[in-house]
């Protein structure tokens, strides 16, 4: 008896159901609520914002080395439970621009012109401000024997791990300093060993020397800095994934605003970064996902295979010979609601651009980021703006709204890469009155790019880096 009207509805039915089965939204606990909108994210603004209690990512079955990823100021870390030590959002995101600043000022001058420490004289550039404080994704790890745990930012703008060591001059930090002399396992690396002159790979100016040791120092380009005896020690990621004799600096004169942590874990590209160092095991792979809110959590994994994989997509490392430890890619377009902006491709590779886990919000470049902002203001025009807030400058009063229509905002990378941003890679929010569009425009059409961790957010970002190439899968983590 079945008419041909019915059949229709039937497959229809079937093709909606198997549609939104397919729409990662249900698997989000109904943060994302509009069925199949392909242009449109219907976002409940309540989901976006941070609760005060931790909800961690659960654990996959994954049998690969992988460290929780926390938000440094979020309710799953251990470190700042004192809100008044925590920075604001404006405080967060000015500190931002210092990193990024600094960052600039290491890419565009040649490496014997960077501040060193030489003797007293110090040649910094002259930006104020907390450049890899704003690392605001942390994991924590063990190092030497009897093993002590460390909290540590992770970048993948560094390449040397270092933590501070007894005796000192320190920055405050949570955890007990690392006393090298209690452990059974360390030793300094002499001014005479072949490796010695490795640091000058890893932080572009050559090593000192101190009572016999070889001496690192790191200067981020502003006040921060890290200066100590390179060293050697056991590092343990998990209870099983233990390295005998990892090199990282044991920072004896530290300064800056490192939060309370006990120093920097190096993802960098270069010879002396923690992928370096654990090439034999891991193959030089190691992927990450920094979690939608704070509240939450992510993870760091290294090695390859693991159990979203099937769905990253890959695009090619650049080189950049100038810049060697940074993780160099080809953008090259961007879309607004569905539809790609007329940028030139140009544009994009004029200056480059670069992914880095320690910038918060991306930098694109001014013709790019003028054109995603008017397609965005176009698409969200029936809602009410609010004022700038430090770098954000497109920002909407939503408090008398509970769910929001953002458009989709994707990045196009060369060789098919894509990422269809998660809402919280696109809206930023200081309150539920203040969501701004999550991009800044640089001022210069010469300056890099940087794709910040704010748009990296909920991904699988998977680093090949012996197979020059990154990937990115949605639903990593939530
Ligand atoms: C939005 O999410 C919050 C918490 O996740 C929930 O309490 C609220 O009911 C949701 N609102 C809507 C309109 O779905
Ligand atoms: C450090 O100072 C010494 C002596 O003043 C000088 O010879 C050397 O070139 C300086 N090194 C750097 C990297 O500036
Ligand atoms: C550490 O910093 C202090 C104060 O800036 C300085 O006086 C001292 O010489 C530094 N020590 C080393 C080993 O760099
Ligand atoms: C947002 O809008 C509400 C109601 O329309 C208003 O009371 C409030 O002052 C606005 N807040 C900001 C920061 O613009």
């Amino acid at each position: 008896m079945a008419t041909p009207i019915p059949i229709i509805f039937l497959l229809k039915f079937l093709l909606y159901a198997a549609l939104l089965l397919c729409n990662r939204g249900l698997a989000f606990q109904g943060r994302e609520i509009a069925l199949l909108s392909p242009t449109l994210h219907n976002v409940n603004i309540t989901s976006l914002m941070p609760s005060s209690v931790c909800s961690p990512s659960p654990k996959g079955d994954d049998k690969r080395a992988s460290l929780e990823v926390i938000h440094k100021h979020g309710p799953c870390s251990k470190l700042s439970q004192d809100k008044a030590s925590s920075p604001s959002h404006t405080q967060m995101l000015d500190q931002d621009e210092s990193r990024v600043n600094s960052l600039r000022s290491r890419l565009a001058k040649n490496p014997a012109d960077q501040g060193n420490l030489n003797g007293s004289k110090a040649t910094l550039p002259s930006k104020s401000g907390i450049t890899i404080g704003t690392s605001n994704y942390v994991v924590t790890v063990g190092l030497g024997t009897p093993k002590r745990d460390l909290t540590l930012v992770f970048d993948t703008g560094s390449d040397l791990t270092w933590t501070q060591c007894q005796p000192c001059t320190c920055y405050k930090q949570q955890e007990p300093i690392f006393n090298p002399s209690m452990s059974t396992s360390y030793t300094s690396i002499s001014c005479t060993s072949s490796t010695c002159p490795e640091l000058q790979s890893a932080n572009n100016h050559p090593p000192a020397c101190s009572a016999s040791s070889c001496v690192y120092s790191l200067l981020y380009g502003d006040k921060s800095y890290s200066v100590g005896v390179f060293a050697q020690d056991k590092l343990a990621l998990t209870s099983t994934d233990v390295f005998n004799n990892f090199l990282f600096g044991c920072g004896q004169n530290n300064s800056g605003l490192f939060g309370s942590t006990a120093g920097l874990l190096g993802l960098g590209r270069s010879t002396l970064s923690i992928v370096s160092q654990t090439a034999q095991n891991y193959g030089k792979v190691f992927s990450y996902c920094l979690p939608s809110t704070s509240s939450s959590t992510g993870y760091l994994t290294f090695g390859s295979g693991g159990g979203t994989s099937k769905a990253v997509k890959y695009t090619p490392f650049l080189m950049n010979s100038k810049n060697p430890s940074f993780y160099f890619l080809n953008l090259i377009a961007i879309s607004v609601g569905g539809n790609k902006l007329s940028t030139p491709a140009s544009v994009f590779s004029t200056a480059g651009t670069f992914i880095d886990s320690g910038t918060v919000i991306s930098r694109l470049p001014p013709t790019a980021y003028s054109d995603l902002r008017a397609a965005f203001q176009q698409q969200m025009s029936k809602y009410p703006k609010a004022a700038p807030a430090s770098i954000l400058d497109t920002c909407y009063n939503f408090s008398q709204y509970d769910t929001v229509d953002v458009p989709k905002i994707n990045l196009y990378f060369s060789d098919g890469a894509e990422m269809d941003l998660d809402p919280s890679g696109i809206l930023y929010f200081f309150s539920k009155s203040q969501g701004c569009l999550a991009f800044a425009g640089n001022n210069d059409a010469n300056d890099i790019a940087i794709l910040g961790n704010v748009q990296q957010k909920t991904f699988d970002v998977v680093y090949d880096v012996a197979g020059g190439r990154i990937g990115f899968a949605p639903g990593g983590c939530k």
